[in-house]
């Protein structure tokens, strides 16, 4: 090489380092979800959900004993959020619809005209700034009648699901061409089978494993439903998103136990659509038969999917959503030692408790380490296991008190966060898009109000739920418009905001 070509080559790496910039078409957005902002949690015709069941049945499950009945009352300042939005630049605004303000049943034979024109509504006025709506069927927020019915454990469930989607997809398929039909499974089914968060009940292992095949069916049949009856008219497009967090190991002879965790963890949902065989992950279908045999079952406590479901489920995706916060270490539990029943302190399922490396900074939720290198790690993964698939990040972001408008933490958490998003892209992973949680302080199930993931602040206090843009804000705004991670912005901390 001569100096000359040399000083090309490095003249043309140095530039793109010192830019940092993502391809053209590679969309931007920001999420909230149904019942963490809308609040008007009996307003009009609206049924009762599984949050609103368990926040007003059980408020000693929530550590700042709040509720979601107002949250940012997005059903009344839904306006303003758009404003916010078209501040921010964005491409798309993820949210999610609430099966029992649609359909107070649960049931499809009724639709709530009010619930209609409320997400109708929301739908016109985000295209009419030009943002694309993503829309979220289900992100945790069950019609308490099906719950009465067995909830995610009966295998009607499906069909119901399938149901309420049709209904969606016939109101507003015409406007919304990306979908996603379920929010984390593995949050649904562990989480909420783990006596946690809503639905409340303990049944760890057994509910939480019907919980996952039913979960997995019923975004598969509505998935197959708009292949079959919407697609040739609307060209949109469907999937899932997931809850992954990346595994490490914490000594060098955790490794092989590290892969078993990820196969429970992430393969147990993405498998079954994913892969070019389908069906459970074999080595999770075998741990889990042996163990039940020794446990003295009569059969798997991994119900087993038909050659129907299998084939309904594989290649049941448009693109491949993620929702990724953290990294966690892996070792497994020592003799006697308990495994904690808190939000991801370990699986009792393999004998695996979960830790972090001390360099990791920690956050205000208590199961989240930063370490943005575990997200290039597990966008890689996902690509040498299902190929080249087109990956949506739908949600990233960091949690924090929310005592600072300028909170710098949070930007340098994005800022990082998405450079390994650049360098996965770099390695040949197709990610075509990225989702910042959240555009807007909300109800942090557990948490309640006491972590807050807003790009923009929220008053809780005030009966106007007042927004005020954070630092994060302006710098997700500038990167938005030039899609450069080094993008300058202006951020001016004029107003003083009540309880910052
Ligand atoms: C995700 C969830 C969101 C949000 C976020 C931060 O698991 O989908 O609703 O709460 O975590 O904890």
């Amino acid at each position: 090489m001569t100096w000359m070509q040399a000083v090309i080559i490095c003249a043309a790496v140095c530039v793109a380092a010192a830019e940092r910039r993502f391809p053209e078409g590679f969309k931007f957005g920001a999420a909230t979800a149904s019942y963490q902002v809308e609040g008007a949690w009996n307003v009009s015709d609206k049924g009762e959900n599984i949050w609103d069941r368990f926040v007003h049945s059980r408020p000693e499950a929530i550590s700042d004993r709040s509720t979601g009945d107002v949250a940012c009352d997005s059903y009344h300042r839904w306006q303003e959020d758009i404003q916010l939005l078209v501040d921010m630049n964005v491409d798309f605004y993820r949210f999610s619809i609430s099966w029992s303000r649609l359909l107070p049943t649960g049931f499809s034979q009724r639709v709530s005209a009010d619930g209609a024109r409320y997400y109708g509504d929301l739908i016109d006025g985000l295209l009419a700034k030009g943002i694309e709506p993503i829309v979220t069927l289900y992100h945790w927020d069950l019609p308490q009648p099906l719950q009465d019915l067995g909830g995610w454990a009966n295998p009607m469930i499906s069909d119901w699901f399938a149901d309420y989607a049709r209904v969606a997809y016939n109101l507003y398929g015409d406007r919304v061409k990306t979908w996603v039909t379920i929010n984390e499974p593995t949050v649904i089914c562990d989480i909420g089978y783990n006596n946690l968060i809503a639905p409340g009940l303990e049944s760890e292992g057994r509910g939480s494993y019907l919980c996952t095949k039913h979960v997995l069916l019923a975004h598969a049949k509505a998935y197959r439903l708009y292949e079959r009856d919407f697609k040739p008219k609307y060209q949109g497009q469907v999937s899932l998103t997931n809850h992954m967090m990346w595994f490490e190991p914490a000594t060098e002879q955790d490794v092989e136990l590290t892969e078993l965790v990820k196969t429970l963890s992430i393969q147990r949902y993405c498998h079954p659509i994913f892969s070019s065989e389908g069906g459970w992950p074999p080595a999770l279908e075998r741990y889990i038969a042996e163990k039940s045999r020794e446990e003295g079952e009569p059969r798997s406590r991994l119900p087993p999917f038909t050659q129907e479901e299998k084939e309904m489920l594989r290649g049941s995706y448009d693109y491949l959503g993620l929702n990724h916060y953290t990294t966690r270490t892996v070792r497994p539990a020592a003799p006697g030692e308990h495994i904690g029943t808190h939000l991801f302190d370990g699986f009792k399922e393999l004998g695996v408790v979960l830790g972090a490396k001390p360099e990791w900074p920690t956050t205000m939720s208590h199961w989240f380490m930063v370490h943005p290198e575990g997200l290039r790690a597990l966008l890689v993964s996902m690509k040498q296991q299902y190929g080249d698939v087109p990956i949506f990040i739908m949600e990233n972001g960091l949690s924090d008190t929310g005592a600072d408008l300028d909170d710098q933490p949070r930007v340098d958490y994005y800022r990082s966060y998405l450079e390994q998003v650049l360098l996965a892209i770099e390695d040949g992973v197709r990610v075509v898009g990225y989702t910042a949680w959240s555009l807007l302080d909300n109800f942090e199930w557990m948490d309640g109000y006491q972590s807050r993931y807003g790009l923009h602040h929220v008053d809780f206090s005030s009966e106007l739920r007042t927004r005020t843009a954070r630092r994060s804000a302006r710098y997700y705004a500038a990167v938005a418009r030039t899609k450069d991670i080094h993008a300058q912005y202006q951020f001016n901390k004029t107003n003083t905001v009540k309880g910052v």
